[in-house]
């Protein structure tokens, strides 16, 4: 567990986009073998929304940064930084075109990738780069088409994964104020590599059993690092906002930690899996329900390829978000 140190990187934005396509269960059951009833049962998601042919993780990511700038207020940032597993192109970096047709040309701007874990990352990533004085705002944004990578066969993995993109500013501020980004815990495992993989010029391959008792050790223990590292208790935690990767995997975690099931955010029924989006869709599904309030301990946590994790601890600002 890191903790920050004097000079704080506060969270001043936040907006989300979701393609406008959505594919229920019943609709995947029309070409699939597979059931409402069997995905709902034994994931929690109802739905995911599937970016249109030709719409690319760009796209995606544009919409929610200029959400995420109206939300902070602010027209230019002194970087931006993308997570995504589903690039435009493998190269550049999307992260310069999203910078460009925001209006930031000139910015520096770059890509990170830690799949399911990459917001994790990148907030890390862009706190430092704030705490250690280099820049005063960022622009981070977690988007992915990660649909383009299934077979369109596997029942599996069509039925977990959705498309979105989610994306907030950070400010140079004081480690007291709301919105304060406290505690960073990540980790990786790259001997689990077989575990989540899309192959080259391959489709996305899973060892679900596994990736399910992995994603709730991987993150339960971060948690708990990260609590102690602030001397948090658990009951004083008053919102867990994992990475959506499967309502019983959200359940487990939050029963191995002892938080009550009812302080977890969730909305994967109607996102599903959205990856690097997945954590701040489901902030701002938080924000929309009136559930986080200025002042709230809030811990994030997350899982995914690589593998990868971690967990980070913020008390929540008093932002407000566009449709
Ligand atoms: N509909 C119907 N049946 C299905 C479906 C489906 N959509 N998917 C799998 N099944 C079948 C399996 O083929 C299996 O059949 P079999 O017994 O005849 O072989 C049966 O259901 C039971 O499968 P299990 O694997 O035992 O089911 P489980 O309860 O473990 O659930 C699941 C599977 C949902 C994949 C679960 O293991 C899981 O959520 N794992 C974690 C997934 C995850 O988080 N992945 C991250 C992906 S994103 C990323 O990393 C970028």
């Amino acid at each position: 567990m890191r903790k920050t140190m004097g000079r704080g990187a506060v969270l001043a934005g936040l907006g989300v986009h979701l393609p406008p396509g959505v594919v229920t269960n019943d609709m995947l059951a029309e070409a699939l073998d597979t059931s409402d009833e069997w995905i709902r049962t034994r994931t929690g998601i109802r739905q995911r929304h599937i970016a249109d042919p030709g719409v690319g993780t760009g796209d995606l990511a544009v919409e929610a940064g200029r959400r995420a700038l109206a939300s902070a207020g602010l027209s230019t940032v002194d970087a931006v930084l993308l997570a995504t597993t589903t690039p435009d192109q493998s190269c550049p970096a999307t992260a310069p075109q999203v910078a460009d047709r925001l209006g930031l040309r000139g910015c520096p701007a770059y890509d990170v990738s830690a799949a399911c874990s990459g917001f994790l990352y990148l907030l890390t990533t862009g706190a430092a780069l704030i705490s250690s004085g280099l820049f005063e705002t960022v622009l981070l944004i977690g988007a992915d088409t990660f649909s383009t990578t299934l077979d369109p066969t596997d029942r599996t993995t069509r039925a977990l994964i959705g498309d979105g993109a989610g994306a907030v500013v950070l400010r140079a501020g004081r480690e007291g104020e709301d919105g304060a980004l406290l505690g960073f815990d990540l980790g990786s495992d790259g001997s689990q590599v077989d575990l989540l993989v899309v192959p080259p010029r391959g489709h996305f391959q899973m060892r679900g059993k596994q990736v399910f008792t992995n994603a709730v050790i991987r993150m339960t223990e971060s948690v708990e690092r990260v609590l102690s590292g602030l001397g948090w208790s658990v009951e004083s935690v008053n919102h867990l906002v994992p990475h959506q990767a499967n309502a019983r995997i959200l359940a487990a975690v939050a029963d191995q930690l002892g938080l009550d099931p009812a302080r977890t955010i969730t909305n994967i029924g109607d996102v599903g899996n959205t990856v690097a989006a997945s954590i701040p869709l489901a902030l701002a599904h938080g924000v929309r329900e009136e559930r986080l309030r200025p002042g709230d301990r809030v811990v994030l946590t997350g899982f995914g390829a690589g593998l990868t994790w971690g967990a980070i601890a913020l008390t929540w600002p008093g932002i407000s978000i566009t449709a």
